[in-house]
């Protein structure tokens, strides 16, 4: 199925309690967006996911959590403060602010362009100023004393904990290479961007692992990791390969401390976008911050007796964009039980929000004590949601627009038999099972799904 409109998405986000604009009340605030009561959830199990693909289920890879607010002279030794810039244009008519190469995309629509070939605003055809370098990080004042000394920058990026940790990480868990430091965490850029949702926010989420090598395996692992990454979209947030792609930055794209990236790129409705990228980062950060630190960041290989600086490969994700693609990939519309149409949102189990939903047939008095009793008996094992408003057949609409799995309907029949109906999402067929075997017939249906 073609994916829908991101209109769609942005309305079912808001309509079912995933992604509301934020501030909305005071009439929002551009590029920033509020995570409700499943968007958490969903956010949280794909990172979950990550962690677990990443650090619990690896050897090589452990897992850190450093400060946001850092000694700015990290910013200066990894490159930020002097080149994380946009070039920005200015219209001289209505103020707006734009990136060049946006306009030129098409992002904002058709671009257009004066006589002489340049480019006009976008937004009311005004002229435009010559671009400018402006920096994408935001900065903020620590302690009392306002002055030059007490900048300190929101992280634009997660990666700088694990550089400045590498010692720290390597005696404390006496690591040889090759192994990796994994980290999930807010970052921030002062982004200008067209609305899409949050494919490009002001503060979003990012998953990182910086792996450590010998220089002369990088190519390999480099190689290694892009295959991983592209596997785990696949399998799971459920995203059809067609709808995949790599693509290798051609060397003007290329970031101050890269030798090569690749990334993973989706299909969004409004063209191919990155979703990760894979970079050779080289020795670059563990040289820099050796240098602007005084600290010997070299690695001893006991094996060869060499001593040398590591390479490093880094598999950089998205998580709210990995979410804004759960959503686009897995909003299917397919017929129901009756013919009539219904939005089911297939997310593979393991990041849907709500696993099992409980649904009393009736509201009545006589089925609520065995329907909560059934409740409390799924909720220790998976999140759930009751719901016993409306009739049987929107409540299974609801669930199904919003990927739970399994519905566990509660009937008057229950009373007699002490037995459940179980209805599967995907293939509506339902089955009916007795309460003492409940848990281990849900379990079967969501084989290695926790929590
Ligand atoms: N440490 C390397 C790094 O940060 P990046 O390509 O700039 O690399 C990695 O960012 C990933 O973070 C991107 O592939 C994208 O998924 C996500 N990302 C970057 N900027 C973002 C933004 N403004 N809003 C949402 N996600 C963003």
């Amino acid at each position: 199925m073609p994916a829908p409109d991101l209109d769609t998405i942005v309305s079912l986000a808001k309509r079912r309690g995933f992604v509301f604009p934020s501030s909305e009340i005071y009439g929002g605030f551009a590029n920033a967006y509020d995570y409700g009561p499943l968007g958490v959830e969903l956010k949280r199990n794909i990172r979950d996911a990550w962690w677990r693909a990443m650090v619990r289920e690896r050897d090589d890879v452990v897992g850190i959590d450093a400060a946001m607010m850092t000694n700015p002279r990290v910013w200066i030794a990894s490159g930020h403060t002097e080149t994380f810039n946009d070039p920005l244009v200015d219209c001289k008519e209505c103020r707006q602010r734009f990136r060049p190469d946006h306009i030129e995309e098409g992002q904002y629509g058709e671009a257009e362009r004066d006589a002489e070939g340049n480019l006009r605003c976008p937004s009311c055809g005004g002229e435009l100023t010559e671009p400018r370098l402006f920096n994408l990080m935001f900065s903020t004042q620590v302690g009392t004393v306002v002055d030059e000394g007490s900048i300190a920058y929101l992280p634009p990026e997660t990666a700088q904990g694990m550089f400045v940790n590498f010692e720290n990480v390597r005696s404390s868990m006496r690591r040889k290479l090759p192994f990796g430091i994994a980290q999930t965490r807010v970052s921030f850029r002062n982004e200008i961007t067209p609305g899409r949702f949050i494919f490009r926010t002001l503060e979003f989420e990012q998953m990182e692992m910086e792996f450590f090598c010998r220089p002369d395996a990088a190519a390999e692992w480099h190689r290694y990791w892009i295959d991983e990454r592209q596997r785990w979209y696949a399998e799971t947030i459920g995203i059809d390969p067609a709808r995949l792609r790599i693509r290798d930055h051609e060397p003007e794209e290329l970031s101050h401390y890269s030798a090569g990236t690749s990334d993973i790129e989706y299909d969004f409705p409004w063209g191919w976008g990155e979703l990760e990228g894979i970079a050779n980062r080289t020795d670059f950060d563990l040289k820099a911050h050796s240098e602007h630190s005084g600290q010997d960041l070299t690695y001893f290989d006991e094996e060869t007796r060499e001593r040398f600086t590591p390479y490093v490969i880094e598999p950089a994700a998205g998580l709210t964009r990995t979410l804004a693609v759960a959503l686009l990939e897995n909003y299917t519309v397919e017929p129901d039980e009756k013919g009539d149409e219904r939005v089911v949102l297939k997310l593979p189990p393991v990041i849907a929000p709500i696993k099992v939903a409980v649904l009393p047939l009736s509201k009545k008095n006589t089925l609520s004590p065995t329907a909560k009793r059934i409740h409390a008996l799924i909720r220790s094992h998976w999140m759930t949601q009751y719901d016993e408003t409306q009739s049987i057949g929107r409540r299974y609409r609801r669930q199904d627009e919003i990927g739970t799995p399994l519905c566990v309907t509660v009937d008057f029949d229950t009373l007699e038999d002490e037995a459940v109906t179980i209805r599967e999402r995907d293939t509506q067929e339902q089955v009916r099972v007795p309460i003492a075997r409940l848990v281990e017939a849900l379990r079967e249906r969501l084989p290695g799904v926790a929590g």
